[in-house]
């Protein structure tokens, strides 16, 4: 089985889908492995390095022979148009051959119709069931995690202020006030690191379950009764009048806090407006919102994506992929979610798709010619 490993070239990509190490394990179990020239280059791995774990090195030039020879393809960011290959991966991808990635079906309808025309086995990383047995391979949780902390991080760096409590010979300082909307992977991550950083964190959520976590990392939780929880442990889109509500309830803790960091999403809808150009109008200048929802279409009504602006002395962070701005560590959790992922798939460098199995009849996006995956299949039809 050849598994070839692209140079990943989507705007702000910085992670690569294998590791040295990754590329060691695969080596073992059977794999052949071949690299894009510089794929590591973002995260600072070598070819070199890539070449002394057991990688074969394809210069930029042979790309499109690398793409078509490949059993296998490994990627981070969804596939799409490529300079160095002259045209779209989807389309380099030979027919019948398997793309492990991140899919975005619902971004990239054109992408999955590609693949289901060349029969490629389309292996989507978001969909790789939430369930324990499948924890190593989440790729989500991983990369949302350390999105969290670093919006933290942008948060603190950000603000005009301290965020710990500080008694100095100057005069006392108070902690920073941190609220976070929405408490799931990357949430809790962002109050952990507020947490460690000495600010004062107030959180909300409609998972009534997500309380007590929030607690035990020292957060406030903001009571707010609704019935918030829906299928799969996913938070269910609320009603206009219960997003009202909800944005009455948050509106005094957000409007006197220094940073607001948002993660909250509901799956498959645009992410709910907690924060309004109203409350942002209200808060201090010198404040911070990072933004973590800006890919669809930010929990505040004044983030722009892939841009800070600033709006009445308000700073606002839409960056979207936070996760990349650390490649070192994204790029070696990543490689470990996709390397589990394939040895389930493939053990011993064979294909075995078990489509009775939990997580390969949830993954695979694309397979033989058909979409698998209900909602993509329904989106497309409705598009057709
Ligand atoms: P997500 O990225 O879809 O949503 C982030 C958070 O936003 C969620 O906590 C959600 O409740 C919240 N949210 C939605 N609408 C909101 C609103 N109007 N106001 C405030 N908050 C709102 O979720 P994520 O982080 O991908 O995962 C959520 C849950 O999935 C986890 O907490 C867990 O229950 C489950 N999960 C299970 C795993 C496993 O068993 N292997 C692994 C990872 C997650």
């Amino acid at each position: 089985m050849k598994v070839f490993v692209p140079k990943e070239r989507s705007k702000g990509e910085t992670r690569v889908a294998l590791t040295p190490d990754a590329v060691k394990r695969l080596a073992k179990e059977g794999f052949t492995v071949r690299v894009e020239a510089g794929a590591g280059d973002g995260a600072h791995i070598s070819d070199a390095a890539f070449q002394a774990a057991g990688a074969e090195v394809v210069p930029t030039e042979g790309l499109r022979d690398a793409f078509d020879s490949a059993d296998i393809v490994l990627k981070v960011a969804p596939v799409g148009p490529n300079d160095a290959l002259g045209g779209h991966e989807a389309e380099a991808l030979r027919e019948g051959a398997v793309l492990i990635g991140f899919a975005a079906p619902h971004k990239s309808a054109d992408a999955v119709r590609i693949l289901r025309d060349r029969k490629v086995t389309m292996v989507a990383m978001e969909l790789v069931p939430r369930i324990s047995r499948a924890q190593s391979m989440d790729a989500l949780s991983s990369q949302a995690s350390i999105a969290g902390y670093k919006a933290a991080l942008l948060a603190a760096v950000h603000l005009d202020k301290y965020f710990p409590l500080l008694m100095t010979a100057a005069g006392t300082i108070q902690p920073a006030r941190v609220v976070v909307m929405g408490a799931g992977v990357a949430g809790l991550q962002a109050i952990a690191t507020a947490k460690r950083l000495g600010a004062v964190v107030e959180v909300s959520d409609i998972r009534p379950s997500v309380k007590e976590q929030v607690e035990s990392l020292g957060g406030r939780f903001i009571e707010f009764e609704v019935a918030g929880e829906g299928e799969g442990g996913y938070a269910k889109e609320l009603t206009k009048e219960q997003l009202a509500q909800q944005q009455a309830v948050v509106r005094e803790r957000v409007v006197r806090a220094d940073a607001v960091i948002t993660t909250a999403l509901v799956p498959g809808r645009p992410a709910p407006k907690l924060v309004t150009a109203d409350m942002v109008r209200e808060m201090r200048a010198g404040a911070v919102i990072v933004d973590m929802a800006v890919e669809q279409g930010g929990n505040c009504e004044l983030s722009v994506l892939d841009e800070d602006v600033v709006a009445e002395g308000v700073k606002i962070i839409g960056h979207p992929n936070l996760a990349a701005t650390l490649p070192a560590d994204a790029s070696l959790l990543y490689a470990r979610n996709l390397q589990t992922l394939l040895l389930h798939l493939a053990p011993k460098a064979e294909l075995k798709l078990d489509f009775d199995d939990e997580i390969t009849a949830g993954a695979v996006l694309t397979h033989q010619g058909e979409v698998r995956h209900a909602p993509t299949r329904d989106a497309l039809a409705a598009n057709a």
